[in-house]
């Protein structure tokens, strides 16, 4: 499919109709207030982080996601005035440290892959996060809530956040599926 433009954008425009509603939930439910800076990885055309973009003036967003798919994610931005927000970083998060911010969503990202695979992807969203700072994860066909650290993660994994360094409860937690 990424070798297929015209079958890539129609699976990305897909993904923003299935995801619209979480992406609404998330820009209002989740407290944006305490965060400057997020990066959605796997972003898609960009559902979650217009959303969120659009609801909050304050926040910076990055879509770390497969090359391909960055124009198709500008063109979408470029339609909500959000350019100088919202910007694309090509990676693979399998082969790639993810991109240091204040808050990484991911969604319908971790149920593609096996056991190794997610441990893998969480781990690398665990690394770049600060601590105290919150993971969204989102899968297809239900919402669990729930903080975990990698090294207590079990499959089916949805969701991983850092505690605050001098603290015992868990950092804030956002979830959608
Ligand atoms: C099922 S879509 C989810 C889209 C969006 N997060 C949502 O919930 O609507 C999976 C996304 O992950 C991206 N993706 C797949 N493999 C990837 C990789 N190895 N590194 C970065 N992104 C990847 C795809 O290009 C696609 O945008």
């Amino acid at each position: 499919m990424y070798s297929h433009p015209d079958r890539l954008r129609q699976f990305l425009a897909g993904m923003t109709g299935i995801s619209m509603g979480a992406a609404v939930a998330i820009a209002q439910k989740f407290p944006w207030k305490n965060y400057k800076t997020f990066a959605d990885v796997g972003a898609a055309q960009g559902a979650v982080p217009v959303q969120v973009a659009l609801a909050h003036p304050h926040l910076k967003g990055l879509n770390f996601d497969l090359p391909q798919v960055g124009p198709i994610f500008d063109d979408y931005v470029r339609g909500f005035g959000l350019s100088d927000r919202l910007s694309f970083q090509a990676g693979d998060f399998f082969k790639e440290q993810l991109p240091k911010v204040d808050v990484i969503i991911m969604g319908h990202i971790l149920h593609d892959w096996n056991l190794e695979e997610k441990k893998l992807i969480v781990k690398r969203a665990f690394d770049a996060l600060p601590r105290g700072a919150p993971t969204s994860s989102t899968r297809p066909s239900s919402t669990t809530t729930g903080v975990r650290t990698p090294s207590a993660c079990s499959c089916p994994l949805t969701c991983s956040s850092r505690r605050p360094a001098d603290s015992t409860t868990p950092g804030p937690t956002a979830l959608h599926g």
